[in-house]
Parts: structure tokens; C-alpha cells; sequence
């Protein structure tokens, strides 16, 4: 029979084991895994007390119940405790952590829009669409032949001057104008033919109402009996829909060697209303578009019989419709995506 005295004085021990084991542990979690281990039937050193009930002599038998039962409440209630403690610990660092400063300004988030040189795009897009115009997309690097000699400017014509061209090498350029779109669509395609070309163009100019890359609009119209009255009635229509009624447009004899006869489109200044200012260069109007009647010869080379067929193409500058239409004096800004320029059109 074990000696009770000597049960005593373990049960003590385990008293004191606990109590400095509890004193090292930091956490919840681990309290957790603690109370498990000390209550555990088998091995825990509180759980299998009872284990030794049958190596006591019957008289302690009681006695040594209640001590145990006493250790057993002792330690649960320090367990529960010092988990108490813990946890809520644990649950302070948490709100700190996962604090919202309801003080704090809030994060705008702005929605975005279309540049305006998109949006007129889109607008004279929707216009011809309407008219039952088809889109063709050029390329931006063009060959010789398509940007110059199949529109009637061959080597060392002097309309080539006209436009100072971006060469990448002996044949291949820039486009310095969306016209060479109607070239691969006459071959493509034969008449009846309305198409709009939007695309970027480039030439070495720069100024106030230039600028070396900006984005054009070809329009193109072949099929039988097509003459200027046809051309002034669609651009009439394009100015009034874009511009409404104030702003006026008026047709000036011009050249291009791909349209004869050839006219410039220009529009009424709308910075100083038509009596001369810095931007029209004082003549009360700014030219926005070149056209004119398709040159037979440009047809012929295109293989579409002019005694048959006519037509008529126009190209329009969009950043220069997009000046005109917001009221921009400066052609870079809409190339500088300020935001606080392109903020102030919604359309
Ligand atoms: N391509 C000419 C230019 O860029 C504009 C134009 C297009 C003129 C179609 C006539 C016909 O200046």
C-alpha cells in the first residue's frame, strides 16, 4: 500500500508543478492544449490520479478522493482563469488591429470616360453609320505607292510638299493621311462604295492647331452619278449634327491631286465668333476638311471606269472637331492627358 503521507506530499507537488507551468504559457491556444494534457485520463498528471485509488489502503480511500477532487476543482478554476485572461488578451489586440477610423476621408473612386477626340470619333462614326457608311481601318505605316503615287502624287510631285512626311525608309512611311485607305478599298471593292476611315496620321507640323500626330476621318463615296452637290449635302448634314445651328461652314476652291474639282471645308472661329483672333489667324474661320470630286485618274488606277462611275472623298481633322465642339484653344491639350482638361467635357 502506498504510504498516504508520502500521496500528500505528491499532490502537493502536482499543486506546485501546475501552478509554475501555468505561469509559462502565453496564449488561448495553448492553455487549451495544456487542460487537455493535465486532465487526460491516462497520462495527465491530474486525470490519472484516481488511477491510484486501488494502492490505497480502504480507510485513506475517501480521504484521498476529496483531495484529488479539491486538486481537480483548484486547477480548473486557475486553468479557467488564466484563459479568461488570455482570451481576452487576445480579442483586445484584434479590435486594435482590425480598428477602422471611421474619421478617415474616403477614397473617390471616379469613374472614367472617353477622350474627347474618341468621343467625336464615335459621334461622326454614328452620323455616317447612319447614312449606311461602312468603317475601314487602315495602317499606320503605309507604303509609298498607297499614301502618295496611287493618289495621283508620284515622285517629285510638288503636292508632296504639301505634307512633310515621316519616311522610315525609301518606301515605307507614316501615313500622312487616312486618303491611302481609299486606295486598298477601291481595289478591294468595287462601287457601290461608303466607307469612313478614322485614323491616326502624321506629319512633321506643329503649332497651336497642328500637331506631328493627330487622327483623321476619311469618307469616301463612289457609284454612279455622284457629283459635289451629293459631297456639300453630307458635309452639311455632318456640321449641323456635330456643331448644331450657330456654327457656319463655307467651300473654297483648294487642291488635292487625288479630287478635282477640290475644295477646303472651313468652320466659323469659335473663340472670337468670326471677327479675327489668334487661332483663325485673324480671318474669323479655321479650316477643318478637305474634299472634293475623286480624281478620274485616281479611279482609272484603281480599276473603276470613270466615264461610269463618280465619286467623292473628304478628310477631316477630329482634334480640330473636338476644339471647335469644347472650346479648346490648344490642340496639345488633347494630347496631354491632363485630367483636369479632360474632366471638364462630358458629353
Ligand atoms: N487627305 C487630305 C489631307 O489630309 C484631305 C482630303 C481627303 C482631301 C479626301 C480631299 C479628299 O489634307
Amino acid at each position: 500500500m502506498a504510504d498516504f503521507s508520502e500521496l500528500k506530499g505528491k499532490l502537493e507537488g502536482i499543486r506546485n508543478d501546475v501552478m509554475n507551468e501555468l505561469k509559462e504559457i502565453r496564449n488561448a491556444r495553448a492553455v487549451y492544449e495544456y487542460r487537455k494534457g493535465v486532465f487526460d485520463a491516462k497520462g495527465g498528471k491530474i486525470g490519472s490520479l484516481m488511477r491510484e485509488m486501488g494502492k490505497i489502503a480502504a480507510e485513506d480511500r475517501a480521504e484521498y478522493g476529496k483531495m484529488v477532487n479539491e486538486l481537480k476543482d483548484w486547477a480548473t478554476a486557475r486553468i479557467d482563469e488564466l484563459n479568461t485572461r488570455l482570451q481576452e488578451e487576445e480579442m483586445n489586440l484584434r479590435y486594435k488591429s482590425e480598428a477602422i477610423d471611421v474619421t478617415e476621408p474616403a477614397k473617390v473612386r471616379e469613374p472614367g470616360a472617353l477622350h474627347p477626340t474618341t468621343q467625336v470619333i464615335n459621334q461622326i462614326v454614328d452620323i455616317f453609320a447612319a447614312m449606311g457608311f461602312e468603317i475601314f481601318e487602315g495602317t499606320e505605316i503605309e507604303n509609298d505607292y498607297y499614301n502618295f503615287t496611287a493618289l495621283n502624287t508620284p515622285q517629285d510631285h510638288p503636292a508632296r510638299d504639301m505634307q512633310d512626311t515621316f519616311y522610315l525608309s525609301p518606301e515605307f512611311l507614316l501615313r500622312t493621311q487616312t486618303s491611302a485607305g481609299q486606295i486598298h478599298v477601291m481595289e478591294a471593292k468595287k462601287p457601290p462604295i461608303k466607307i469612313l476611315s478614322p485614323g491616326k496620321v502624321f506629319r512633321s507640323d506643329d503649332d497651336a492647331t497642328h500637331s506631328p500626330m493627330f487622327t483623321q476621318m476619311e469618307g469616301l463615296v463612289v457609284d454612279k452619278g455622284i457629283t459635289l452637290g451629293d459631297l456639300k449635302g453630307m458635309l452639311d448634314e455632318l456640321v449641323k449634327q456635330m456643331f448644331g445651328d450657330g456654327v457656319t461652314t463655307r467651300l473654297r476652291p483648294s487642291y488635292f491631286p487625288f479630287t478635282e474639282p477640290s475644295v477646303e471645308v472651313d468652320v466659323s472661329c469659335f473663340q472670337c465668333g468670326g471677327k479675327g483672333c489668334r487661332l483663325c489667324k485673324g480671318t474669323g474661320w479655321i479650316e477643318v476638311l478637305g474634299a472634293g470630286i475623286v480624281n478620274r485618274k485616281v479611279l482609272q488606277g484603281c480599276g473603276i471606269d470613270p466615264e461610269e462611275y463618280s465619286g467623292f472623298a473628304f478628310g477631316v481633322g477630329l482634334e480640330r472637331i473636338a476644339m471647335l465642339k469644347y472650346g479648346y484653344n490648344n490642340i496639345k491639350l488633347l494630347f496631354e492627358s491632363d485630367l483636369r482638361v479632360l474632366k471638364q467635357i462630358n458629353d
